[in-house]
């Protein structure tokens, strides 16, 4: 009875695959994002700076208790691909979008699902019994800086096994691009490394975010190993410049060279030439080809004014996901980029990593 009811489970899944067009699979960290505002004290007390991420550590463990018990926390579905998900679901039709990562049994998980439902996106979580779903604390500071700590908890044991599961495999094989977030080089990155030679493989289009300054400055040697899969690859300034100083490279402040230098990088499929992608805030994006390596574009951003700005965490993701979503619709580069820019904004202007509701058409 138990398999039989397993079996018609698992043929269900796939049928939802094959008759949906689920054309986008994220896999990240699923976290629930602890806003506090005014976090000018924190961020001296625990020694952080005003704009970064970072992982806690056990002497900052604590800060979740005394966010909880003394602070007024905005809880918000967050973690860095879950976020890009939604992003390009807002700007897909319904099905196109599945996100894939670990998380407990508790009710922070089930605010991430309620969330997804809400925006679109079919999670396909792997759930670990008895733990607690990993969460972020924002730190937001005057001038709009954040401040993010992070606390993984269930979400650093995602399984391979999980991704090859009959209930998500499928949505792999329906997929047309598959975007992972850098994060998940922290933590048994062997796994991100297949999937990625897996995708590439098969001819789909693999994305990497860098994520993070601290990605490519302490785990280069997993991005070195993921990089020839990699056919797009998006990062900001920041996570540039870390990526130059780590490969020593000779201009790490100029952009368009490290953007060069990360296109011309050994890559398995020859068939697709690498993009890379970086942002720099309100001031521009940079996209370079491996095609034309030496043709940088460059893509002015409308800066917002100041009193349209709510806090800028994640706007980051936004930009990649509204990016990725005119990407599958096969738009050009150029209106990718320029999605990908109205959708940061619009997270720029609301609380947190969230997209305006009811929706508003930004293609
Ligand atoms: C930055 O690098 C690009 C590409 O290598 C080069 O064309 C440009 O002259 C450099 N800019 C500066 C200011 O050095
Ligand atoms: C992804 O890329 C964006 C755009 O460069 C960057 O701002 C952001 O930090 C990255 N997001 C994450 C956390 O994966």
């Amino acid at each position: 009875m138990y398999i039989k009811s397993i079996q018609i489970h698992i043929l269900i899944y796939r049928f939802i695959a094959f008759t949906m067009s689920y054309s986008i699979f994220c896999v990240g960290h699923p976290l629930i994002d602890m806003q506090v505002r005014q976090a000018e004290d924190l961020i001296t007390k625990y020694n952080l700076k005003a704009n970064d991420a970072i992982l806690a550590d056990v002497e900052l463990e604590s800060i979740y208790e005394e966010l909880i018990t003394e602070r007024q926390v905005f809880y918000v579905a967050g973690g860095a691909a879950q976020n890009t998900a939604r992003g390009a679901a807002y700007i897909l039709p319904p099905n196109s979008v599945v996100f894939a990562g670990c998380v407990g049994d508790d009710e922070l998980a089930e605010q991430l699902r309620a969330a997804n439902k809400r925006e679109g996106v079919l999670d396909v979580y792997q759930v670990n019994k008895g733990q607690k779903t990993g969460a972020c604390a924002v730190l937001i500071s005057k001038g709009h800086h954040r401040s993010l700590v992070t606390t993984l908890r269930a979400a650093k044991n995602l399984d391979e096994e999980h991704l090859w599961s009959p209930t998500v495999a499928p949505f792999m094989t329906s997929a047309r691009v598959v975007y992972i977030e850098g994060f998940l080089l922290t933590h048994r990155p062997e796994i991100a490394i297949r999937l990625g030679r897996k995708v590439s493989e098969a001819g789909k289009i693999f994305v990497l975010n860098l994520s993070a300054p601290y990605i490519p400055r302490s785990y280069n040697t997993q991005i070195q190993e993921i990089i020839p899969y990699c056919d797009i690859i998006i990062s900001n300034e920041a996570e540039a410049e870390a990526w130059a100083a780590s490969n020593d490279h000779t201009e790490p402040t100029n952009i368009s060279s490290v953007a060069k230098a990360i296109a011309l990088l050994p890559k398995a499929n020859v068939a697709s030439p690498r993009i890379v992608i970086v942002t720099h805030g309100a001031h521009s994006t940079t996209v370079v080809s491996a095609e034309n390596p030496d043709a940088p574009k460059i893509y002015p951003v409308q800066p917002l004014k100041e009193e349209e700005i709510v806090d800028t965490n994640a706007a980051g993701d936004a930009f990649a996901g509204g990016f990725l979503g005119a990407y599958v619709l096969e738009k050009s580069i150029d209106v990718c980029i320029e999605t990908g820019h109205r959708l940061a904004a619009m997270c720029v202007g609301q609380e947190g990593p969230q997209y305006k509701w009811p929706k508003v058409n930004i293609l």
